[in-house]
């Protein structure tokens, strides 16, 4: 008995190829379509998002009811329209030449009222300026630093690790002087607005009269971009209002897209390097998936291209 159960076991391990070949396509049709459904719902969920994600917001509009859409624009203020930055390609940096001017316009102009409290003046070197401009820039303001020996404050020209310099001592006295608003800091405000850059550009250039049947309360302006429509900054920005150094002209949307450009890598400073680590990851990437597509078939050749054959055992009379 024991001898026979050892002799059929045996059969059943050297006939085990056949049968591990004929269960591998033993999935049952039910099996088949699930398999089927659960693939194609993943897929069209893939697609749908990322189609979604590339179809632009004005394709979608005019499909919504009317009045959804005037009342959007009044909550919400008008879609910025999209520009074409130069730091917005996949293979660009920031426009330096454009940083610099834009500190320029937001040194002359903005910082009247809005300060950059995250941003200190070593960000400047090598970004927009060189180190003696940077150091000679900070040196024109005095800061407060201190105690000495004497245990006083003292007043001391700025250096590179200092902030930029507050526009207003405090929150309340920036309400005070601007009607009982607040400039924002600059330092994060692109990241910080729906639209990013192409909001700031089309806000600072939106001013214009209001429409007729809507009155403006006074010290607010009309700005067709701000959410609201009444924006308690008056328009900044004019034609001529900086006069910049390398002879670029200084028409009010020029110095808007300047001041803007700068507001952005106030943003995003890490912007040029993360591009250019990611151009760096996609090339190693790119030669190691290579690499690893022929490890594989390397690796799997001599299973894939082996054939199996089943040889009839001999049939011995008993
Ligand atoms: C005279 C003071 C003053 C000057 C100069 C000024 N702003 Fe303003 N800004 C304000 C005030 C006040 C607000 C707040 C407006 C509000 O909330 O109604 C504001 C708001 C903003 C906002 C935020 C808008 C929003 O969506 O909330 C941005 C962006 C801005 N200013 C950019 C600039 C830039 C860029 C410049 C320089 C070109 C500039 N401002 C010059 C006073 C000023």
């Amino acid at each position: 008995m024991f001898f026979t159960r050892l002799a059929r076991s045996s059969r059943v391990a050297q006939w085990s190829p056949v049968r591990f070949a004929s269960t591998s396509t033993t999935a049952t049709p039910n099996k088949i379509t699930a398999s089927f459904l659960a693939k194609s719902a993943v897929l069209c969920s893939v697609a749908g998002v990322s189609i979604a994600a590339i179809v632009p917001d004005d394709i979608i509009d005019p499909l919504l009811p009317a009045g959804a859409d005037a009342f959007d624009l009044i909550e919400n203020g008008m879609h910025a329209p999209h520009q074409d930055w130069d730091h917005r390609a996949w293979n660009k940096t920031f426009d330096h030449q454009s940083i610099r001017r834009g500190y320029q316009v937001y040194r002359e102009v903005c910082a009247a009222c809005h300060s950059m409290s995250l941003i200190s003046w070593r960000n400047l070197v090598g970004v927009s300026h060189t180190e003696a401009e940077v150091k000679e820039m900070a040196a024109e303001y005095e800061y407060e630093d201190g105690p000495n020996d004497q245990g006083e404050m003292f007043k001391r020209p700025g250096k590179l690790s200092d902030r930029f310099p507050v526009a207003y001592p405090n929150e309340e006295a920036a309400r005070a002087a601007n009607g009982g608003a607040y400039p924002p800091d600059l330092s994060c405000i692109v990241k910080a607005r729906h639209g990013e850059e192409d909001y700031i550009f089309a806000l600072l250039l939106g001013y214009t009269e209001p429409p007729p049947g809507i009155s403006i309360r006074d010290g607010l302006h009309f700005n067709r971009y701000f959410p609201g429509g009444a924006i308690s900054m008056a328009r900044a920005l004019y034609d001529e209002v900086v006069d910049y150094e390398d002879g670029t002209p200084n028409n009010a949307s020029q110095l808007a897209k300047d001041v803007t450009t700068f507001l952005t890598w106030a943003s995003y400073p890490e912007h040029d390097e993360r591009k250019k680590m990611g151009m760096k990851s996609i090339a190693i990437m790119g030669i190691l998936f290579g690499l690893s597509i022929w490890y594989k078939r390397f690796k799997w050749s001599p299973i894939k291209t082996r054939q199996i054959v089943y040889k009839a055992p001999k049939v011995r009379d008993v």
